[in-house]
């Protein structure tokens, strides 16, 4: 890591009011701040459209942090953090509040000495990313000079390729493609940054990391949670626009990818996008084929009751909107020919789980393994909330029988006491603060994830879904094993 990186700067966060600041943000900042990670030179201008105070703001901030941060509050750390907030209440869409902006910001610059660098971080719900990048070029950083500026978007980015590439015309007016930060924190988890470590670091994964000697592989992300109090912006997005398009695709690239030349962030994005548009499109002929919907009802888990989606907060009567997805997907490139990656995504399942299982194929019938089914290798990759490798093997059974059964290694990174990882959002801010932008979605990613996911949309529109089509608190719609069966596979529970 470059120690001499002059990391001074002003993140301006609009939508500092917002679900999203309280719960990641602030807390990933206090982190940094704990880890004594953020310069001197640093101040936060909070954004929100609701009237109050800078040391209102700082005592919200205070409790979210206490609420949700990984480190203990200390009042000592806060203190020195604290002062440096504050918080102004505009309207998004009115001139005025970006004049008084540029000139609260100028005043903050010089108090704080962050040298006119800014991060200016979109925490707002998507229909103002647009709008609030205008009004930025407009009234303020054209006031700006010899200082850097990124900008950090959150997803999903634009609703599909067109309204996305629109999005990334207005961005490339205002700021360079190496300044655009386009977020997606799975890629800020640790165990998605290992992903690459495995595979490359070890001897024993890479030789076998193709189809001649992988069956299948699946990725699945669950949730236990429902849509809270998001059903707005979810009526919009549904889980294909929410989780596949980002977070379910990185995950696919970062498994399919080819090692890159090396570590620098346009070979690895280089790489990665290469598998993005390898990805076999699902046309409208084949979605059903290849593609489950599904739509949470009312129902309970561990003696809970859960109301169905079209009960939850600003969500409508008759929804159409996914809360569930699976897809079988192919890469056609020469590494993967033929290897099916299935992916499931959904709310209000049993539990939350992200992880990536890698079957092997199974050993030829031969020698002493003749009478027995022989179960598959495989090996886990666990994101979350456990993280680390699970490793499935053969072994003989002790005793005087020739008997064989799986056994398995299972290496847990965040069970110790003293492991305690780094949440997403402070390893992404940080790393937009050195400027670093490897973790963080190239626009071509963006573009080909949309174009593979718009045809599985257009697709689906064809035909109205019947929904609720899973009870909340179960594994999701039952055609979701049938993908699976016309394969003669079944999903792996482990
Ligand atoms: C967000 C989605 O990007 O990821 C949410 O908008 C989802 O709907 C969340 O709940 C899941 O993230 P994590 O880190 O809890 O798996």
């Amino acid at each position: 890591m470059d120690t001499n990186l002059d990391l001074s700067c002003t993140l301006v966060i609009f939508g500092a009011t917002g679900d999203l600041t309280h719960r990641k943000l602030l807390p990933a900042i206090y982190n940094l701040q704990y880890q004594r990670l953020l310069p001197e030179a640093f101040s936060i201008m909070a954004i929100g459209r609701k009237d109050k105070t800078s040391n209102t703001y700082r005592e919200e901030a205070y409790k979210a942090v206490k609420k949700f941060s990984r480190f203990p509050m200390e009042e000592e750390v806060w203190k020195d953090i604290s002062h440096k907030i504050y918080y102004e209440s505009m309207n998004f869409l009115e001139k005025e509040g970006y004049i008084e902006l540029q000139k609260r910001l100028q005043i903050i610059d010089e108090k704080h000495h962050t040298k006119g660098n800014k991060i200016y971080y979109m925490a707002v719900a998507p229909e103002y990313f647009q709008h609030i990048i205008d009004a930025l070029h407009k009234h303020v950083i054209n006031k700006e000079e010899k200082s850097w500026r990124r900008i950090v978007i959150e997803k999903p980015f634009g609703r599909d390729l067109e309204s996305a590439k629109y999005l990334n015309s207005k961005i490339v007016e205002v700021f360079q493609e190496k300044n655009t930060y386009r977020i997606d924190h799975y890629l800020g988890k640790e165990m998605l940054q290992n992903i690459m470590v495995l595979r490359f670091a070890n001897m024993f994964f890479e030789p076998l990391w193709n189809s001649k000697y992988i069956d299948n592989i699946q990725i699945s992300s669950s949730e236990r949670v429902g849509v809270e109090n998001r059903g707005g912006y979810y009526e919009k997005a549904g889980a294909m626009r929410d989780m596949v398009q980002s977070h379910m695709l990185q995950l696919v690239s970062l498994i399919g990818m080819e090692p890159p030349n090396d570590l620098d962030t346009e070979s690895i994005r280089n790489e990665k996008v290469k598998v993005l548009k390898a990805l076999k499109k699902i046309t409208q002929e084949d979605v059903q084929e290849n593609t489950v919907r599904g739509q949470y009802g009312p129902g309970q888990l561990g003696g809970e009751s859960f109301l169905g989606y079209r009960e939850e907060e600003r969500v409508s009567v008759t929804s159409d909107t996914e809360t569930y997805v699976a897809l079988r997907v192919f890469i056609e490139n020469f590494r993967w020919a033929g290897v099916p990656f299935y992916i499931r995504t959904g709310k209000r399942m049993p539990q939350k789980s992200t992880e990536i299982i890698i079957q092997f194929k199974s050993i030829e019938n031969i020698l002493y393994f003749k009478e027995k089914i022989l179960q598959p290798n495989l090996l886990v990759i666990r994101i979350q909330p456990r993280e680390g490798v699970f490793f499935r093997f053969n072994a003989k059974e002790p005793g005087t029988q020739q008997k064989i059964i799986p056994v398995q290694m299972d290496f847990c990174q965040n069970c110790q006491l003293d492991i305690n990882s780094p949440e997403a959002y402070e390893r992404l801010l940080y790393d937009v603060m050195r400027g670093d932008s490897t973790l963080f979605a190239r626009w071509d990613e963006v573009e080909y994830s949309w174009r593979f996911v718009d045809s599985i949309l257009e697709g689906w529109k064809k035909q109205k879904p019947v929904f609720p089509n899973y009870e909340a608190g179960t594994w999701g719609p039952k055609e979701t094993d049938l993908l699976l069966q016309k394969d003669k596979r079944g999903w792996i529970n482990i």
